[in-house]
């Protein structure tokens, strides 16, 4: 965390604390909790209080809290505990939180992670990214206001994210005069709302963050009509019931594989649910192998029984296949493995969701890479709302179908948390782009299997003689892909190589009719190329493409789908100036007056490849010369 408050920084750790500090309390059951509301609900000052109250703020920290509290705070002489909570800059220049920020502190009975999250609707993803491993979720309501739109859109995303301990807390209890009948009408507008969305139970309480009612302890003499426990008694009471995660069958993704001699091989991975003893039959997935688990080792020797929650290494009777990435699990109720699911997707990133667009998809250990279609629809968060959608943009949150390039072992994030939950990540950038809940797998998976033939593509090739490979030209409009990708295909044709061209211009003319010239469209179009010139090359062909394929993500989509070096990506490297000038099609003149929308280099960008398998210079190179010059790269093509 970034430039905490001078003089009182609260117990706040950064990562690499943490495990220090959960070594100190290890005989305490944690709760890790998210707390959700808007600045004015007293969030802040809530927490700053739980702090104060379990001590964990050092008495000459108090000191300066004090002094300081009169010189900035909102409340007169008296302490200020959103101070102490309000930690990074420039919050406290706008006044709202920004980022999630991580709270430790522990009582007698419990040790405690509170993550503490902004509540305003452009920062959906902090909130998701500070929900997505909580326990408990603590609502907070200003008694003087009731239930919000924000309070309807915190409680549907902690719903969605899998809490299923709802705290609401509806505070400000002092500025309403402790009134029993509003904490009630609030309670039952909450419940009608809540059962709308699945929420099933929830816990409320009468608070007051800023006078410390029913805080620690309860009854305050304010709410002598309330009979429940305070905050902190419930806190440290409840029954930590994620998900079915510690319950139900046995799995464990496995993070790698222990070999550190030829006598000892484990599978090392965090239980993410169920519990296994040496003996218990298990199964590997997804390739589907049974074995018997041996051994439990861990760092402080072998154990007689483990469950979910704790990081072990098995080790196994049979020598089986199984690599980071596989699960290990119940032989008897295996989880699923397919490549087509519906999920729920909260975009995180500034740039919107391309449909069609390869991302990495990381769910436990297994990275693969997924596409998804344009949403079914989108959710408008704060009326529940079905809005039909193209796109998702940064906060928005709708519902998917996505395909993977390979199955992947899944359980639905209902069931599972971490077999159901996964990341999208940018494949160029790196960055983590959405979270996305598995919601189940497309049937449609299931029931198309690959079609086994006698001739295969070995054979076609053979009686061809040749050795398949898509030649993928790439450039400008106007660069030369065509010409050249056209002397190419005479030349090979000399040689007796049986070869297709497909063209840009020509494709678009029918299998690509239907698509225009949008990103979404572009993406649409490479990849149904892409697939096409798979089939060919199955059959044996040189395949030829003459495509501007304008982004790299696409270019290296088609190069994954095929073997290892059939894919010779080719750069038609014509500056921009040179293809302007040539102008062949009179596009480049319509595109700079505005007539035409998109324009690749004008106003639809260009990504050169970065390190293309042959480049050609259509500046330095007749289209000849440039063909000759692949030809001779590419031979003998055997
Ligand atoms: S790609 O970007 O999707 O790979 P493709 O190669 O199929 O493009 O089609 C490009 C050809 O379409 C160009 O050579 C040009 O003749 C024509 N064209 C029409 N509109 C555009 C546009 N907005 N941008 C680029 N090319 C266009």
């Amino acid at each position: 965390m970034a430039d905490a408050i001078p003089g009182y920084v609260t117990e706040t750790l950064i990562a690499e604390d943490i495990d220090a500090y959960l070594a100190q309390h290890q005989h305490k059951t944690m709760l890790r909790f998210i707390t959700c509301g808007s600045v004015d609900d007293g969030k802040s000052t809530l927490i700053g209080r739980l702090l104060y109250d379990s001590q964990m703020i050092f008495e000459d920290q108090l000191d300066a809290l004090a002094a300081d509290s009169k010189r900035i705070g909102t409340q007169g002489q008296e302490i200020d505990f959103a101070l102490l909570v309000d930690g990074l800059a420039a919050e406290r220049e706008q006044g709202i939180t920004i980022d999630v920020a991580y709270r430790f502190f522990n009582t007698e009975r419990r040790k405690f992670i509170v993550a503490d999250c902004p509540g305003h609707e452009q920062y959906t993803r902090n909130m998701i990214t500070g929900a997505s491993t909580a326990d408990l979720a603590v609502i907070l309501i200003d008694a003087r206001k009731g239930v919000l739109v924000q309070t309807r859109r915190h409680s549907y995303l902690c719903h969605l994210i899998g809490i299923r301990n709802i705290v609401l807390a509806i505070n400000k209890m002092d500025l309403v005069g402790y009134d029993h009948d509003v904490f009630d009408a609030i309670v039952s507008e909450y419940a009608s709302f809540a059962r709308k969305i699945g929420i099933e139970t929830f816990t409320a309480l009468p608070i007051s963050g800023f006078k410390g009612d029913n805080i620690t302890s309860a009854p305050s003499p304010n709410t002598p009509w309330y009979t429940g426990p305070s905050l902190i008694e419930h806190l440290e009471t409840v029954e930590v019931l994620t998900s079915a995660d510690a319950a139900g069958p046995f799995r464990l993704p496995v993070q790698w594989v222990n070999r550190p001699n030829l006598d000892f091989r484990g599978y090392c991975g965090l239980i993410a649910a169920g519990s296994i003893k040496p003996g218990d039959a298990v199964r590997v997935l997804p390739s589907g192998k049974v074995s018997l688990v041996t051994r439990i080792v861990t760092r402080d020797g072998d154990l007689g029984q483990a469950a979910a929650g704790q990081s072990v290494t098995l080790c196994l009777a049979d020598e089986i296949d199984c690599s980071r990435g596989n699960v290990i699990a119940a032989a008897e109720a295996p989880p699923e493995t397919a490549d087509q699911f519906e999920a729920a997707l909260v975009w995180l990133a500034d740039e919107a969701l391309i449909p069609g667009r390869a991302y990495w998809l990381k769910l436990a250990t297994q990275t693969v890479s997924a596409t998804t279609q344009a949403p079914k629809y989108e959710i408008n968060v704060n009326t529940l709302e079905r809005l039909a959608a193209k796109t998702l943009a940064l906060n928005a949150i709708g519902v998917v179908e996505l395909t993977t390039d390979k199955p992947i072992v899944f359980e639905p994030y209902a069931a599972n948390r971490t077999l159901g939950g996964f990341i999208l990540i940018d494949k160029l950038t790196n960055a983590t782009v959405a979270a996305g809940m598995i919601h189940f797998s497309l049937r449609r998976a299931q029931n198309v299997h690959w079609q086994p033939t006698d001739i295969a593509r070995a054979d076609h090739a053979a009686l061809k003689n040749q050795a398949p490979r898509v030649l993928w030209f790439t450039g400008l409009s106007g660069s030369g892909k065509s010409t050249i990708a056209n002397e190419v295909e005479k030349a090979l044709n000399l040689m007796n190589r049986h070869t297709f061209l497909l063209d840009g211009d020509n494709v678009r003319h029918g299998l690509n009719k239907d698509l225009g010239f949008t990103e979404t469209d572009r993406i649409e179009n490479i990849r149904r190329v892409g697939e096409v010139a798979k089939l060919m090359t199955d059959a044996g062909l040189i395949v030829l493409t003459a495509f501007i394929s304008p982004f790299r993500a696409e270019r290296d989509m088609v190069r994954a789908m095929l073997p290892e070096g059939e894919f010779v990506e080719i750069f038609v490297d014509t500056p921009l100036a040179v293809a302007e000038t040539r102008d062949v099609k009179g596009l480049y003149k319509k595109a700079r007056s505005g007539q035409l929308k998109n324009f690749t280099g004008i106003d639809s960008p260009y990504e050169p490849p970065l390190n293309p398998d042959i480049r050609v210079n259509t500046v330095e190179m007749t289209a000849a010369e440039a063909a000759a010059h692949i030809v001779r790269q590419i031979m003998p093509l055997k």
